[in-house]
């Protein structure tokens, strides 16, 4: 009995030194070390028109950064308006961009400008073998399907407030984002009215169908339907770390808005974690990183405070920049 326990002893001891499976060398190819401090950029955009709590000209929802934050990264504030020669400081010391939803114009909003910026520098670094995600939620995810179209396909639909389930893909299944769910919460997603949907415009699956460039670069994981159209609710680029969800996951824990479409069961909330948790994963893949520590500091949200909006606000707290 003795003996066994000591054997088993040895053994878990062992497995203890044993190296990571993301792995340290020893057969594991090239692959890098995972960055255990992973920051995120969040872009700001345009205030909301009337804002009565709007301090400046711009805002992040604190959901956004609440959800990142959450997953176990930090988060830079991108403010729009800024030079190239800034954003292309702030890419290479950041590991990820969260495109938030909003309500700006998709092709002529400083939001828009910078988000193009920052995908372009995104595709470059990916192709030259430099890891770096992009996640867009609602508005983002709009965003996104206007930069690889360079093309607004956006129809409208009637999901302003509602929660749906998932209509998964059979595509779903093999993806890189949903492979990584727990069975529960798929099922959850599936079968379950989790996703809360806050959206006038949508991509149908007729607009990305005929369109050879979101066709070719995006694969559907999960569509939904209005009850006339059907559109994407949730894609992934092919070949990139690129993650777009029309949905809104960072709603369900952090968001108190009493209106249909808003949910809070613990299965929504189980939800939205794992997506958050499969962006900062990408995240964790790459090295980028600021020149000193004293300029991380100077760049994060930590800076600024956020403002409360009050409970019946569509976002409970926002950060404002000039
Ligand atoms: C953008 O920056 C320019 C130059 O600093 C300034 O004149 C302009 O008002 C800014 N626009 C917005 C919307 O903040
Ligand atoms: C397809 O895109 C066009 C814009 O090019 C838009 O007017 C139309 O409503 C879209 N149709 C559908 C079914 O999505
Ligand atoms: C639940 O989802 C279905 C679509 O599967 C939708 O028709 C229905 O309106 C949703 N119910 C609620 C309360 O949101």
């Amino acid at each position: 009995m003795c003996r066994r326990v000591l054997a088993l002893l040895s053994v878990l001891a062992a497995l203890r030194c044993a190296p990571a499976a993301s792995g340290d060398g020893a057969g594991a190819g090239d692959a890098p070390q995972l960055n255990p401090r992973p920051v995120i950029g969040v872009l700001a955009q345009e205030n909301l028109p009337g804002d009565r709590f709007a301090r400046g000209s711009s805002y992040i929802a604190a959901c956004y950064v609440k959800y990142v934050e959450g997953a176990g990264a930090r988060v830079v504030p991108i403010r729009i308006n800024r030079t190239e020669e800034e954003y292309s400081k702030i890419f290479s010391s950041i590991n990820g961009l969260l495109l938030p939803g909003g309500d700006v114009d998709l092709q002529k909003s400083l939001f828009s400008r910078a988000a193009k910026t920052f995908y372009e520098l995104a595709m470059k670094a990916n192709d030259a073998g430099d890891y770096f995600p992009i996640w867009g939620t609602c508005q983002g995810f709009q965003q996104l399907s206007v930069l690889t179209s360079n093309r607004h396909l956006l129809t409208l639909t009637d999901t302003r407030a509602v929660a749906l389930p998932l209509k998964f893909t059979a595509e779903a299944q093999s993806s890189r984002m949903f492979s990584s769910f727990p069975r529960d919460v798929m099922q959850s997603l599936a079968q379950e009215n989790i996703t809360s949907n806050f959206h006038k415009w949508s991509l149908s699956m007729q607009n990305y169908s005929r369109n050879a460039k979101l066709r070719r670069f995006y694969r559907v994981l999960s569509t939904n339907s209005d009850g006339k159209k059907e559109f994407i609710s949730t894609m992934e680029a092919v070949r990139y770390p690129f993650y777009a969800v029309q949905w809104h996951p960072e709603k369900s824990p952090f968001e108190w808005i009493q209106k249909p479409g808003m949910v809070h069961s613990a299965a929504a909330v189980r939800a939205s974690f794992y997506t958050a948790s499969f962006f900062v994963s990408e995240a964790r893949k790459s090295q980028h990183r600021f020149s000193s520590p004293e300029e991380e500091d100077a760049a994060l949200i930590y800076n600024f405070p956020p403002v409360y909006r009050g409970r019946d606000a569509i976002f409970l707290q926002n950060y404002y920049f000039d």
